[in-house]
């Protein structure tokens, strides 16, 4: 039988948050497969390559048959209508998400409207949490390790040594 729900989870994931990857198990459990999808291009300075974001999300979410990381440039609905898919999920941690949320959802829904995007409330102890500020910490040469899943937490432990 094919899949009757195939999900696309887009973002820049740079890094990947443990609050992403709480979407991405809750996500995996709701649909027949989920793509996480990281946006090729977009930054100037970014943290990972997007190979090794890739890579990340692979490792992170390995025990979930169902779920695949993939990368995609150009119209995330172009992307989507590649791929088969027929959602999008996305997550929401605060009001101040939902603007943004709404704009995008209801563009990709009038340029393809058999994409319907799936909205799942983050879990109130990841509300907080963003990959802008996990890099601002990075940067600044704190501890991330528990906002971040031990894949990520190990490519930056070896890239940003801690400070004495
Ligand atoms: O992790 P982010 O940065 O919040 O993800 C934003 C993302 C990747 C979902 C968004 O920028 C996107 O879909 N970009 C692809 C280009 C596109 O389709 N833009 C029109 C959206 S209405």
């Amino acid at each position: 039988m094919p899949d009757r729900l195939v999900a696309i989870y887009p973002g820049s994931f740079d890094p990947m948050t443990n609050g992403h990857l709480d979407l991405i198990v809750r996500g995996s459990r709701l649909v027949d497969r989920l793509i996480v999808a990281v946006l090729k291009n977009t930054q100037k300075e970014p943290l990972f390559s997007v190979s090794e974001r890739m890579e990340t999300i692979r490792e992170a979410a390995a025990q979930f048959d169902n779920v695949e990381a993939d990368s995609f440039d150009g119209l995330l609905v172009d992307y989507a209508a590649r791929r088969g898919a027929n959602a999008i999920l996305r997550g929401i941690r605060a009001i101040s998400d939902y603007e943004t949320e709404l704009q995008m959802a209801l563009l990709n829904r009038r340029m393809r409207p058999e994409t319907e995007t799936i909205f799942l409330m983050a879990r109130e102890e990841y509300s907080f949490l963003s990959s802008r500020m996990v890099k601002e910490i990075v940067m600044l040469g704190g501890d991330v390790s528990m906002f971040v899943p031990d894949a990520v937490a190990r490519r930056l432990s070896a890239r940003f040594p801690a400070k004495q």
